[in-house]
């Protein structure tokens, strides 16, 4: 089924300069971009995104890092691009991903790990509507 997705480019790869690659590697792979912005999360806004995380002891250096600097927020649309999204983005922690998945050659730590996607068709609902309100989602 087509789908949307969240992705994240988090503030280690916006820094690093290589937002572009990392757009190309979900353009490769046959997902287009249905929306995407750069910005500058507020505190307040990166735990409202991460909420689920709250009593997770890593919660705090995760809110830290997100707000270091700007990230790059993007709707990704196409033939399965949940899965599609976690597949190019490899494993949470950079030094479990494959080999050319985007964590394995951009990301350095299990924080500073590049990139986020939604994880379930809930998840990516949730997280499209939090930070594109206005952007309505139909099947088509
Ligand atoms: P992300 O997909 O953005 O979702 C939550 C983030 O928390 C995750 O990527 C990691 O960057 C970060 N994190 C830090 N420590 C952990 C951990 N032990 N398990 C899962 N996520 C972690």
């Amino acid at each position: 089924a087509i789908e949307r997705t969240l992705s994240i480019i988090k503030p280690d790869a916006v820094a690093k300069n290589v937002i572009g690659q990392i757009v190309s590697r979900f353009e490769n792979a046959g997902l287009k971009i249905a929306a995407a912005k750069l910005v500058q999360l507020s505190r307040a806004e990166a735990e409202g995104f991460y909420a689920v995380h709250a009593a997770r002891p890593f919660f705090n250096d995760l809110v830290n890092f997100m707000i270091s600097g700007p990230v790059f927020v993007q709707v990704l649309e196409g033939e399965g691009a949940i899965l599609k999204n976690r597949e190019l983005m490899g494993a949470t922690d950079p030094k479990k991903a494959e080999a050319g998945t985007i964590r394995a050659d951009f990301a350095e730590s299990i924080d500073a790990n590049a990139v986020h996607g939604s994880d379930a068709p809930e998840t990516a609902a949730v997280e499209i509507a939090y930070f594109f309100p206005t952007l309505n989602v139909y099947a088509r």
